[in-house]
């Protein structure tokens, strides 16, 4: 739990390392379940959501050890999560489910609520496990799963993340082959499949709206370094497009954020590929339209970073978000800064204006904490955000330090200051 102080600051200038990708990172720990062998994972995140499911696994019996520089998981012999309240910690533990019945043949977890920025319900997960021959029992607050897995022909009615996931590792194991339809293309997605294959998975057209697997009887240990985190780059390059300056982003890959990087050259960004990573110059001086969509549509992640880029840039833009349905808790916020937001259902306009100037914030949700720590870049005086809830931590390793080292003003407060 931290509070954040930010000052307004100057045009950021250097370097930012980008860290692993938390959204690879969490479904490939899910996998290591998929074997009794040994799975190393390599330059896994700071993350509280990393140890979160790090415990979770330890609570089921795995063995999780931190290694130099890795997180090594061994799930030779486990069981379900005993106690729910360590599956609910976290949304993305219902990743579980697939490898948990995949191995075991049964698997059960809580029923997972709503979270703050909309309903989330797994009906896509359990629709997905059901065609793979899964009975799919609901008491008490939670989902039973159990059977054996056979392959099956899936048709997602839409193109969810977690539910291509999930379904994808359980297929690694079903006898037959398996064809999921309308499946999730996110790069997360074609780096779980990478990781399964290296552990003997066969699976193709992952990337694709087309994913084939041929169920095997067994998988086997491996070594992986999940790829680079594309919302944290593209947090990174919004502080920069808020600033101005020129950042080189380290280690970020431009294939994973052409829609971001389509709309802050629209707004006047310059941006540069090298071989070491991304090059981002300057600050954003038009307005831009938004739309978030699947991938490679505009990522739902990066919308409040990019609203906090939007406050201060002249003219109107328009924000339409489409995948959560109450996504838009950072705009209230980034109003006692002065922006000028309006918002109507799925719909955020924002005026650009020339002033902002410093306030008490809240961290809403972890995207929208971090868009409040970029708008505290180009606001004048201080802002102090509170992240009493800790959800920056989930997904933002030393948010501060890597702002402060290329010049932001941006201080980490004890959780009681
Ligand atoms: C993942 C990411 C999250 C990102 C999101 C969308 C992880 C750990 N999290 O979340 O950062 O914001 O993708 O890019 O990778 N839905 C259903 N039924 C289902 C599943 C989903 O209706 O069974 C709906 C959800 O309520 C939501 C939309 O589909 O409105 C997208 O959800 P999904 O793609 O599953 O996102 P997550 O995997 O939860």
């Amino acid at each position: 739990m931290a509070h954040y102080a930010v000052r307004e600051s100057p045009p950021l200038r250097g370097e930012i390392p980008i860290g692993t990708s938390k959204n690879a990172v969490l479904p490939i720990m899910c996998g290591a379940l998929l074997t009794r062998e040994d799975v190393r994972i390599e330059n896994p995140p700071e993350l509280t959501d990393v140890s979160t499911l790090a415990s979770l696994l330890a609570a089921c019996g795995c063995r999780v050890a931190r290694e130099k520089g890795a997180i090594v998981i061994t799930a030779s012999a486990f069981r379900n999560p005993q106690d729910e309240e360590d599956v609910r910690k976290m949304r993305a533990s219902v990743l579980v489910l697939g490898p948990l019945l995949a191995r075991l043949g049964e698997a059960r977890i809580p029923l997972p609520g709503g979270c703050a920025i909309g309903q989330r319900p797994i009906d896509q997960h359990l629709k997905g496990m059901s065609a793979l021959g899964a009975k799919v029992s609901f008491d008490h607050g939670g989902v039973t799963l159990s059977g054996r897995l056979r392959g099956a022909v899936i048709y997602l009615d839409m193109p969810s993340v977690g539910a291509t996931e999930n379904l994808l590792m359980a297929a690694t194991l079903a006898s037959g082959s398996t064809r999921i339809e309308n499946a999730a293309k996110e790069p997360e997605i074609v780096d779980l499949a990478a990781f399964l294959c290296s552990m003997g998975a066969r699976i193709s057209g992952a990337g694709t709206s087309t994913i084939l697997i041929e169920g095997v009887q067994k998988l086997h240990g491996t070594s992986w370094t999940p790829i680079a985190d594309r919302v944290e780059a593209g947090t990174m390059a919004c502080a920069c497009a808020i600033t101005g300056g020129e950042l080189l982003l380290r280690g970020a890959r431009s294939e994973h954020l052409r829609s971001l990087l389509f709309k802050l050259s629209e707004a006047g960004v310059h941006i540069q590929d090298t071989p070491g990573g991304l090059m981002v110059f300057g600050r954003a001086k038009h307005p831009f339209e938004i739309r978030t969509m699947v991938y490679p549509g505009f990522p739902t992640d990066l919308q409040a970073p990019m609203m906090a880029v939007a406050c201060k840039t002249p003219g109107t833009s328009v924000f339409l978000e489409t995948i959560f349905e109450n996504r838009f808790m950072h705009a209230a916020e980034l109003t006692r800064l002065g922006a000028h937001i309006r918002v109507e259902n799925r719909v955020a306009v924002v005026e650009g204006t020339p002033y902002l100037t410093g306030a008490a914030v809240r961290a809403t949700d972890l995207r929208a904490g971090a868009a409040l720590i970029l708008a505290g870049l180009c606001a004048e005086g201080e802002t102090l955000v509170d992240d009493e809830c800790g959800h920056i931590d989930r997904g933002y390793c030393h948010i501060e330090e890597k702002l402060s080292a290329v010049g932001g003003l941006v201080r980490r407060l004890p959780a009681s200051a």
